[in-house]
């Protein structure tokens, strides 16, 4: 006989028929009523020890460059709505449903047996834990976790606020495209959306300069607490709107040879797209009105729903409007530790385009 299933049951799924689909987290209060784990066995344990463990595995053979990385990318992980991030010694954890909430003590006995951290901080103070109707928490779980926590990008070494940054405190999905705009620059460069200077740290190592911008004091600070402790001494920080400061650096007619724009989502949803598209296009078009003829501009969306497609064609009308001629060189997607579940179009939010100017 059926029984009505609780908040954060892992469940059966079967089609009208009967036939298994599968295991699932299901939610009382989110649109997303079934998280699907798949086929697997019902011991949680045995589930959760095995998937955890082959995402250890996985990122073990990325190699990445540096100590902080994504270990648990959620459902492309076949661990739904998990995120586990490593800092160096450290692991922060979000669990963003309330099927894998209501495991959480069990993920952080799993994850001390398998990663051995000194210290386990939980991080749910994400907003979309309030359509599964969970609480907001910061706390440490496990051992001992200092406020800031010393990590390495490539060569750079970055200091991160793990209670307080944005994210889990760095902008890990970004990693690769860091270090991918580090080899590109070259010049004057314009880190524009900076956070805490992930691209405009990795372009001071090449560039002559970079003029850093976020709307974030506590971003602004980082960038140049960062800059000093890596010595170098070509990072300018400023605090301010980007809409603005392009606007303003066009009417000072400054030019650039390496740009960046990294902006937060504008599209949070469908129902936003079409102004979304308008703020990209803005931004875009400036940015390319500031490139000197064969500059580079690295050029990023985290909104899922301006998919590449639109994203590409906005950059073309951009680059009309600015009678700024762009060839694409690259492509790129967010970094390997967070892989796209191809069943899950979701998963696929970061692009990542690296134009030239003709
Ligand atoms: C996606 S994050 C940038 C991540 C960063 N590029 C990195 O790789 O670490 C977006 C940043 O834009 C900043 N921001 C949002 N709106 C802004 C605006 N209108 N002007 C300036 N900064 C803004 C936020 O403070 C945030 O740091």
């Amino acid at each position: 006989m059926d029984v009505p299933a609780e908040p954060g049951d892992l469940v059966e799924v079967r089609t009208e028929r009967g036939r298994p689909l599968g295991l699932a987290f299901f939610s009382s209060t989110s649109q997303i009523t079934l998280r699907m784990l798949g086929e697997g066995p019902r011991d949680e344990k045995v589930l959760l020890g095995d998937r955890l463990r082959a995402a250890l595995a996985y990122r073990e053979t990325l190699a990445p460059d540096g100590n902080a990385y994504r270990l648990v990318s959620a459902e492309a992980d076949g661990l739904p709505a998990l995120i586990v991030d490593r800092y160096a010694d450290y692991l922060v954890v979000q669990t963003l449903c309330q099927g894998i909430d209501r495991r959480l003590d069990l993920v952080v006995e799993l994850l001390a047996e398998a990663v051995s951290p000194r210290g386990i901080l939980v991080r749910n103070d994400a907003k979309i834990r309030r359509l599964e109707d969970l609480p907001e928490v910061v706390e440490v779980v496990a051992g001992e976790v200092p406020d800031l926590v010393d990590v390495r990008e490539g060569e750079v070494v970055h200091q991160v606020d793990v209670r307080r940054g944005q994210k889990t405190g760095l902008f890990l999905d970004q990693r690769e495209n860091h270090l991918a705009a580090g080899r590109y620059a070259r010049g004057r460069a314009l880190d524009a959306f900076s956070y805490n200077g992930g691209f405009g740290l990795q372009m001071a190592r090449r560039c002559e300069s970079v003029l850093s911008i976020d709307g974030s004091e506590l971003a602004v600070a980082a960038v140049a607490e960062n800059a000093r402790r890596n010595g170098l001494t070509n990072i300018e920080a400023r605090l301010a709107n980007v809409f603005d400061e392009l606007r303003e650096l066009e009417i000072a007619k400054e030019r650039f040879d390496t740009i960046v724009l990294d902006p937060p989502a504008f599209a949070k949803n469908k129902a936003t797209l079409g102004k979304a598209l308008g703020g990209y296009k803005e931004i875009n078009l400036r940015a390319l009105k500031l490139l000197k003829p064969g500059g580079i501009l690295i050029t990023c969306s985290c909104s899922y729903h301006v998919n590449e497609a639109l994203f590409q064609d906005m950059l073309l009308h951009a680059a009309i409007d600015a009678h700024a001629p762009v060839a694409l060189v690259e492509k790129r997607l967010q970094a390997r530790d967070h892989p796209v579940l191809l069943g899950v179009p979701e998963t696929a939010y970061l692009k990542c385009f690296v134009l030239r100017r003709v």
